[in-house]
């Protein structure tokens, strides 16, 4: 499979001097050990150029929108601004991109609009990989006759079964809602071949690129899906959410709203004022991510040439450090991967990982590495579906290790290393 927009050229080697300079946060010491983030896929570091935007923001424009005076006209440029970026990170037009305080809220007003319009027996086809954030706002719409559909898993590899997801959609399916890459296992979901059955059968489909967003460029034309979500927090930006709605969609279903609001797409989908120094931020950090591109490859013209070569260039180092990470783990023993292992299947995946040790519960391994200054994350990080359905939901738990483009192999090694400690205690 590959990841649409990543198949042009040969990667350019990552600076990672360069990149780690933009991050303040990784001089982070604790117990007089350099902080190792493996944390990405519950919200990544953020680049200097982010804090800046947020704080400039605050000191110069900080006012409400369209007011006839400098500040507030400020404001709406810079949403204007802000919106043109998440343009080119989705690859969609300005009028196609919707701010909101995270995924999770956006997907409710999004599954509240739509299931407005549906009848009782209508079918929304889930999954079990995804994290509950795509599932629970659609379940909701039980109390209104809605009937789930849940797709199951490849317990082998933790990955979609296709084949269950093509017996669930039928000519009463509503919608599909399928996560990008799992935040859990790192399993990339062929979202265009899903996207193309669901439109067979009349359905529409909503992506949940969260934890895809850091890992792989975005194409919302090439994957033609309805609609697509992520969030800012993870990928090098401030504490938000960003959905992208085919303009038709987004004039045509009837979200819930205060009258005196605009009717107009996309701000009628915005409820209240926006928190717009962080919207700031939005813009700040996909410029970031066009600044790596740049600096990684000099010929690109345009921001989505410039972010396309970014993420060319960090999936690939990205795959280094996951190819050794999984290399290292497997031999240590008593630890079970969970996912796609086999390095030929690689693509298949993005550097998130879960595992277990024997039977020792998670939250023990992840203090243990939090003492050494690793910061990994145990639990079911809401991929409540998938735990239960691995059977670990009980014994708390996978620890997962989130790798994105600012980690290092030495961290990787250490990691290895205190693992290798904890295993043999
Ligand atoms: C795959 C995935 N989807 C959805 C969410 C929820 O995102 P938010 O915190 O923006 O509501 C997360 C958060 O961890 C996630 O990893």
């Amino acid at each position: 499979m590959s990841t649409p927009g990543l198949d042009r050229s040969a990667a350019h080697a990552l600076d990672i001097d360069w990149v780690r300079s933009q991050f303040p946060s990784l001089q982070t010491q604790v117990n007089g050990q350099p902080a190792a983030f493996l944390d990405g896929p519950a919200g990544t570091q953020v680049p200097t150029q982010v804090m800046h935007a947020i704080q400039n923001y605050l000191m110069g424009a900080n006012a409400n929108t369209c007011g006839a005076f400098l500040t507030s006209r400020r404001t709406d440029e810079l949403l204007n601004t802000a919106r043109a970026a998440m343009a080119d990170f989705f690859h969609c037009q300005r009028d196609e991109v919707v701010f909101g305080q995270n995924m999770t809220t956006i997907t409710f007003s999004v599954s509240r609009a739509i299931g407005r319009e549906w009848n009782a027996g209508d079918e929304i086809v889930l999954t079990t990989l995804d994290h509950d954030a795509n599932f629970s706002p659609w379940k909701a719409l039980e109390e209104k006759g809605a009937v789930i559909r849940q797709v199951d898993i490849r317990e082998d590899d933790c990955t979609l079964n296709l084949d269950d997801l093509k017996s669930k959609l039928n000519g009463k399916t509503k919608l599909v809602a399928v996560g990008y890459a799992s935040n859990a296992v790192g399993a990339i979901n062929p979202v265009a071949e899903i996207t193309r059955l669901a439109h067979a059968v009349g359905a529409l489909v909503y992506i949940d690129a969260v934890h895809f967003a850091p890992h792989g460029l975005i194409d919302v034309k090439a994957l033609d899906c309805d609609f697509l979500v992520c969030s800012p927090y993870k990928f090098f930006g401030p504490h938000l959410g960003t959905l992208y709605g085919k303009r038709q969609h987004l004039q045509g279903f009837r979200p819930y709203k205060v009258r005196p609001c605009t009717d107009q797409a996309p701000e009628r989908w915005e409820t209240g004022t926006q928190v717009h120094e962080l919207i700031a931020g939005i813009g700040a950090a996909v410029e970031y991510i066009a600044e790596l591109g740049r600096h990684s490859d000099p010929s690109v013209v345009t921001r989505r040439e410039a972010l396309a070569a970014a993420y060319r260039t960090t999936v690939a180092y990205e795959r280094r450090l996951v190819s050794r990470l999984i290399e290292g783990l497997q031999s240590i023993s008593g630890v079970r991967i969970y996912g796609i292992t086999d390095p030929r299947r690689f693509a298949e995946r993005c550097s998130t990982l879960s595992l277990r040790i024997g039977n020792h519960n998670p939250t023990t391994i992840a203090a243990f590495l939090g003492e050494r200054g690793i910061f990994t994350w145990d639990g079911n990080y809401y991929a409540l579906n998938l735990t239960e359905r691995l059977g670990v939901e009980a014994q708390g738990g996978m620890l997962r290790i989130g790798l994105v483009h600012y980690n290092t192999l030495d961290e990787v090694e250490r990691l290895l290393t205190a693992l290798r400690e904890f295993a043999i205690r």
